[in-house]
C-alpha cells in the first residue's frame, strides 16, 4: 500500500517519533511504501514529496520539530486547496494517509476525508485541546518546560520582593497554564476557561503581600480574558492571520496590577520555547503509540478515524466527531490551582 504522511499546523516535539513509528510499522510489518508530504497540506498541493524508508528515520527520537516540515495552509479554505489535494494524491497514487496536527489540520483532513480520501489522523499540539483523546502529542514537553521556568522565576521573584507574570501558549484552553502552575506552585492562573476579574486577582495580591509573602507567580494563558463586566476593559488584538498576539494580554494584566498595588512586577513570555528542543519520553512513547496506531487501524481497513488515548488505552475515534469541539479544562484541575494559591 501507498501510505502519504505530513504533518500539519505548529510543530511540537515528538513529531519525529509518529513518523519513526508509522515508517516503522508501516514497511516493516505491512510492506507499505511511506510517502512523506513536506511542510502539511501545502506539500500535498503543491506535491512536494519525500519517500520515507527506515534510513531516514534512523535517531529521530530525541530531536524536537518535525523532519518533514509543516505549515499552517487549510486546503478546504484555500482557492482550488481541495482539488490540488486530490489531484497530488491520484498521480501519487496514495491509498490512505496519515495526517498528524492540531485542529486545523484535523479539521482539513475531515473535509478530505469526506471528498473519499481514506485518512487516519493522530492528534498533536501542546495546547491540548483536541477534543476526544486526553492527550496530544507535544503537551508533556511543553508542561516540562513552562514548569521549569516557573521554577526559575520564583527564586528571582523572591530575592527582588517581585510579582512575576509568565505567560504560556494556550488558545483556547488554559491546559498548560493550569497544570504548569499547579505544578510550578503558582499563586494565580488565568486561563481562557474562567474568564477573570481583576479586582480578586489584585485584592488577592494585595492580602498575600501584607499577610505572608513578598512575593507572587502569577501565570498567564496567552488566551485568558477578563470577564464581562468587570473593571478591566479589553479587546484582544488580532494578528495578520487571526491569530493571538503574544504577550498582549500579560502586558494588560501587568500594567494593571503595578498600577494599582504598587508591586515591582515583571513579564516572561515563554512564546516558542514551550514548543522547541527534544520531546520528554511521555511525548516519544505517545508518538510512537499513535503511529503504530494509525498503520494497525488502515492495515484493518479503518479510516475517517483519529487516534486517541483514553486512559491508558489507545482507541480510534470518528474524525467527524471531533470537528468544531475544544477540549476544555475541567472544573475539578481548575479547582485544584485555585485551591493551591
Ligand atoms: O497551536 C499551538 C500554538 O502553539 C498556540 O498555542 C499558539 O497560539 C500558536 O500555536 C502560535 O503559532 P505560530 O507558531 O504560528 O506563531
Amino acid at each position: 500500500m501507498r501510505v502519504g504522511l505530513l504533518t500539519g499546523g505548529g510543530d511540537v516535539p515528538g513529531l519525529n517519533a509518529a513518523i519513526r513509528a508509522v515508517v516503522k510499522r508501516g514497511e516493516g510489518e505491512y510492506g507499505h511504501s511511506i510517502i512523506g508530504f513536506r511542510n502539511g497540506w501545502r506539500g500535498v498541493v503543491d506535491g512536494d514529496i519525500v519517500p520515507l524508508t527506515r534510513n531516514h528515520i534512523r535517531n529521530v527520537l530525541p530531536s524536537g520539530g518535525t523532519l518533514l516540515g509543516t505549515a499552517r495552509y487549510h486546503p478546504h479554505a484555500s482557492n482550488g486547496g481541495m482539488d490540488g489535494v486530490l489531484a497530488t494524491l491520484e498521480a501519487e497514487r496514495i491509498e490512505a494517509l496519515i495526517c498528524i496536527g492540531g485542529d486545523g489540520t484535523l479539521h482539513a483532513a475531515s473535509k478530505v476525508a469526506e471528498a473519499g480520501v481514506k485518512i487516519v489522523a493522530i492528534p498533536k499540539t501542546i495546547d491540548n485541546d483536541v477534543w476526544g483523546t486526553d492527550r496530544s502529542i507535544g503537551f508533556e514537553t511543553a508542561v516540562g518546560i513552562a514548569t521549569e521556568a516557573i521554577d526559575r522565576v520564583h527564586t528571582t521573584a523572591e530575592s527582588h520582593n517581585r510579582v512575576m507574570i509568565v505567560e504560556v501558549m494556550g488558545r483556547s484552553a488554559g491546559w498548560i497554564a493550569v497544570t504548569a502552575g499547579i505544578a510550578g506552585g503558582a499563586e494565580v492562573v488565568l486561563a481562557p476557561e474562567e474568564p477573570f476579574d481583576i479586582d480578586k486577582v489584585i485584592k488577592f495580591l494585595k492580602h498575600r503581600h501584607r499577610a505572608h509573602a513578598n512575593f507572587s507567580i502569577v501565570v498567564v494563558a496567552e488566551g485568558a480574558v477578563p470577564a464581562e463586566g468587570t473593571s478591566m476593559s479589553y479587546e484582544a488584538p488580532v494578528g495578520q492571520f487571526g491569530e493571538i498576539v503574544a504577550g498582549a494580554i500579560t502586558a494588560r494584566v501587568k500594567a494593571e496590577i503595578e498600577e494599582r498595588t504598587g508591586f515591582d512586577t515583571r513579564v516572561t513570555v515563554l512564546g516558542h520555547v514551550q514548543r522547541g528542543g527534544s520531546p520528554v519520553p511521555a511525548d516519544r512513547i505517545l508518538g510512537s503509540r499513535f503511529g503504530v496506531a494509525a498503520i494497525d487501524a488502515l492495515a484493518r481497513g479503518e479510516s475517517n478515524v483519529m487516534t486517541a488515548l483514553r486512559g491508558e488505552e489507545v482507541v480510534l475515534v470518528p474524525l467527524p466527531e471531533i470537528a468544531g469541539k475544544v477540549k476544555r479544562v475541567p472544573s475539578e484541575l481548575l479547582r485544584v490551582a485555585r485551591a493551591l494559591a
